[in-house]
């Protein structure tokens, strides 16, 4: 496993991600409450930019937990594919629509200002 420094910590603001070219590589970087995480640009579903907006949201989910009635969940940890719309949970990298599918996740880290991700 290799780590690669892809910036400073302040390039990385709170409630929002960039994509990032490293090692030939387009990786999303999203900042949700101090945390960061690291998903491939690549929409699993027809290729797509998946991170390319950068912008998160949250989702309107029903369950048998809430009674199959909508409900506003993950605010702030969810990315949408601007293609055709899947979307997608950044911390887990779970796709909401399709249960079966769930992206890589790179480890990205802080060490001091400077942030890194391994892969
Ligand atoms: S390419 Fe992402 S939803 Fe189709």
């Amino acid at each position: 496993m290799q780590e690669y420094a892809v910036g400073k910590i302040t390039e990385y603001p709170q409630g929002s991600g960039k994509v990032i070219k490293v090692a030939g590589r387009e990786i999303g970087i999203f900042n949700i409450r101090g945390r960061l995480y690291g998903l491939p640009n690549t929409c699993p579903h027809q290729m797509g930019p998946l991170c390319a907006s950068g912008k998160l949201t949250g989702t309107l989910i029903a369950t048998k937990d809430t009674d199959w009635q909508r409900q506003w969940s993950y605010d702030g940890e969810v990315i949408q594919c601007p293609w055709h719309g899947l979307e997608f949970h950044v911390p887990t990298g779970q796709c909401l629509a399709l249960r079966s599918v769930r992206l890589r996740r790179y480890d990205v880290v802080v060490d001091g200002e400077e942030v890194k991700v391994r892969f």
